[in-house]
């Protein structure tokens, strides 16, 4: 940082989702709650273009009005000064230093804990006329624009927006949200991650391609997206050719199931909230085809365990992490004999993440 220069800090949390999966990009309803760890931006304007960019591990940079795709972490960066400009907002060169506990490739949205919290500096050492829901806005349109991720909006929302201890059940058209508590008297949250990194950056393909899919769904089937069918009309996925049919029916089942755990956690239904968990768990192993053996393993160690109520895979899939549904006091238990079974089977270190404290880190 350079001396006598202004900072300006910001922070945003990683986020688990709990329910609503590959639903956000169809119009669909999303259910994530904040995850404790997170990554710290400390923002220094410049008097001239430069950007000089500073993480735990290596340093890069770029010039204002010249940002070109590196293909790594600093395209988060680029493509928010890229944006920033392109909606006419005035940002100098900075200094900026990145500190993370999100790990990357995890599918607990490390990319948009940065871009938000980098957007959060931002807006404090520019002056920028932007809230929350903006600041969400602007990350999807660095993934989609920039880096070439045609992701939906939940991360960047629930990274702006959510809280820990508590869901946001979000309605990802019109970005109408409701908190929504969770019972951490009776239950508690597990987020194992499987140590295989998932990608969705332009090139790897599977997300973009689920996104295709659903919109030749879309097409063929004459709706404007997936959110329009509800569970009633289920049976006119019969249409679709075998492919397609199952990625839609996946989508349609689990906007139904997010608003089905959203009653769940209302009435205080924790079996039912974990069954919806197994229930999407296994609609996206086999409908929507994103989930690995890892993962597959991970949840069925978890099922196995008492005081596992539900289990699945979060986030965008091909890698990544599980969420489970845990009995208060119980999740270091469980959570200890899963990461030792999976390594007796594949020779891989899992880490557990959430609670805090469990395990590596
Ligand atoms: C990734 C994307 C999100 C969402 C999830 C899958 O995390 O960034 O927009 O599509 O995958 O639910």
């Amino acid at each position: 940082m350079k001396t006598g220069s202004k900072v300006f800090e910001a922070r945003a949390h990683g986020r688990v989702n709990l329910i609503g999966e590959h639903t956000d990009y169809n119009g669909g309803w999303v259910l994530p709650t904040a995850i404790p760890q997170s990554t710290r931006v400390r923002l220094s304007p410049r008097s001239d273009k430069r950007v000089l960019a500073k993480s735990r591990r290596e340093t890069a940079q770029f010039e204002i009005g010249q940002e070109k795709m590196m293909n790594s972490w600093i395209d988060y960066l680029q493509g928010a000064t890229d944006q920033l400009i392109k909606k006419g907002h005035r940002v100098s060169g900075f200094d900026v230093e990145i500190e993370s506990s999100v790990p990357m490739g995890s599918g607990l949205s490390s990319s948009a804990a940065l871009e938000v919290s980098f957007l959060k500096a931002a807006r404090d050492a520019f002056d920028l006329n932007l809230d929350d829901l903006e600041i969400a806005r602007i990350g999807q349109r660095i993934e989609n624009d920039f880096v070439g991720a045609r992701v939906g909006i939940m991360d960047q929302m629930a990274c702006s927006l959510a809280k820990e201890g508590e869901a946001l059940f979000l309605d990802t058209v019109d970005l109408n949200y409701e908190r929504i508590r969770l019972p951490l008297e009776t239950a508690e949250l597990l987020v194992i991650n499987s140590g295989v990194a998932h990608r969705l950056a332009a090139g790897d393909g599977g997300y973009n391609q689920r996104r295709a899919e659903c919109e030749e769904a879309c097409r063929q089937l004459g709706v404007a997206q997936l959110r329009d069918l509800s569970m009633h009309e289920i049976s006119r996925l019969e249409e679709l050719p075998e492919l397609l049919r199952k990625r839609a029916r996946h989508v349609v089942t689990e906007n139904e199931r997010v608003h089905e755990a959203v009653k769940a956690l209302r009435e205080n239904d924790l079996e039912k909230l974990g069954r919806l968990f197994y229930a999407s768990h296994d609609s996206m192993r086999n409908d929507y085809e994103v989930s690995i053996p890892e993962i597959d393993f991970l949840v069925k160690a978890c099922a196995l365990r008492a005081g596992v109520w539900g289990a699945r895979l979060t986030g965008g899939g091909f890698g990544g992490s599980i969420v489970a549904l845990v009995a208060r006091g119980q999740a270091g238990e469980v959570a200890r004999g899963v990461v030792r079974e999976y390594f007796k089977q594949f020779g891989l270190k899992a880490s557990v993440l959430v609670p805090q404290g469990e395990g590596d880190q």
